[in-house]
């Protein structure tokens, strides 16, 4: 049996609570959390943008605390689940690794990057593992772009471009504190940043051009260049002013003898394709795939699954291993910084 200790019960608390008690051999034996109303069950204040509504829990054999040092003294757990806020990630995350434990901590991994080398330096020391939650590739449109990039099926990748657009978040709190949640830089983008570091390696330049807000990057264009390898890729992001289309992702990606497409919205209120899975072939063809698992809930699930395998194998992860993870903040870093020099910035600094 895992025994999983949440740290911050929120929405993606919830989120991971739930999906837990869909895995067999995964028990959540404590939670940790400020607000005494949640550690009484009563989440019925809890609110995201996607998943079954807060309610009120029976949280009997859990065991509850408001201190992570308690959590830690007193339970015994093989995972600890970071779902605070990203600025209280490495804190957390730290304090876990120092008491022996494996930690799943939720994206952006951190906030600097230069906490993402203490998280890191911290998972080597104790000689345990970090995995963080860029729940991205397990969503079916992306597992199906990456397992064609993997498989070599269309030829060699050539790049692509990827954009995540959102309305303004106005019910999440510190949004645009830059020492809270980072803006929709790191809150939302570095799912694309993992997502392209994963799929191509490690850009070399990044050059983006960005409208700001409160001095960070509101909307915003980057190009990604990678040194000999060659692709070219670039992503849009960030937040526009209307409340009508809540939500919009997607991608086009090129490679030798095809090119994948895919766009998804929330308008209205309604989620829909605006354009299904597709790929245009060279030969002229034009492929529509079926993809299974457009729930969200399915991709945490699948997310969860991996993490709790690596953790009962006593492996890393190739998707969610802290590496990537730390890249995917590093690549943020670089767009902020070309963004704010109106220069390409460098990897190398
Ligand atoms: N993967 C995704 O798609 C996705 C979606 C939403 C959020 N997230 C990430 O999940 C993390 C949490 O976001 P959220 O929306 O759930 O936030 P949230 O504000 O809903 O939840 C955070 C919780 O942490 C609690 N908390 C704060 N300080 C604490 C402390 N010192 N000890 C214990 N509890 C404390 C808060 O009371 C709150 O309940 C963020 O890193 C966010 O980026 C990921």
């Amino acid at each position: 049996m895992i025994n999983v200790g949440i740290v911050g019960l929120g929405f993606m608390g919830m989120i991971h609570y739930l999906t837990y008690r869909k895995l067999p051999g995964v028990r959540v034996a404590a939670i940790c959390e400020v607000n005494e109303k949640r550690l009484t069950g009563d989440w019925t204040d809890i609110k995201g943008n996607f998943g079954p509504a807060g309610e009120q829990m029976d949280l009997s054999g859990v065991a509850t605390f408001t201190s992570i040092d308690q959590m830690l003294a007193s339970t015994e757990l093989d995972l600890v689940d970071v779902t605070l806020p990203p600025a209280l990630h490495a804190e957390a995350t730290i304090t876990a690794f120092a008491a022996g434990r494996h930690v799943f901590c939720e994206k952006p991994m951190s906030l600097r990057l230069e906490e993402c080398e203490r998280m890191s330096a911290a998972a080597r020391k104790a000689d345990r593992r970090l995995y963080v939650g860029h729940v991205l590739p397990f969503f079916p449109e992306y597992a199906w772009a990456y397992d064609a990039i993997q498989s070599g099926r269309y030829g060699a990748v050539l790049g692509g471009a990827f954009r995540r657009v959102i309305a303004d978040p106005a019910w999440l709190r510190n949004y645009w504190a830059a020492d809270q949640v980072g803006g929709p830089l790191f809150d939302l983008h570095v799912h694309d940043a993992h997502f392209i570091r994963l799929a191509f390696g490690m850009p070399t330049e990044v050059a983006s051009r960005g409208r700001m807000r409160h001095g960070l990057p509101e909307f915003w264009h980057s190009h990604f260049t990678f040194g000999d390898a060659g692709y070219l890729v670039e992503a849009t992001s960030g937040v526009v002013n209307q409340q009508g289309r809540a939500f919009n992702h997607g991608f086009e990606i090129h490679f030798e003898r095809a090119t994948m497409l895919f766009e998804f919205a929330v308008i209205g209120g309604e989620g829909a394709y605006l354009c299904p899975p597709t790929v245009l072939l060279e030969s002229g063809g034009v492929e529509r795939p079926t993809l299974s698992g457009g729930d969200p809930m399915n991709a945490f699930e699948a997310e969860l699954r991996e993490v709790t395998d690596a953790v009962r194998n006593n492996r890393e992860s190739a998707i969610l291993g802290g590496p990537l993870a730390q890249d995917a903040v590093k690549l943020c870093e670089m767009q902020a910084r070309s963004m704010a020099g109106s220069r390409p910035a460098g990897a190398r600094g």
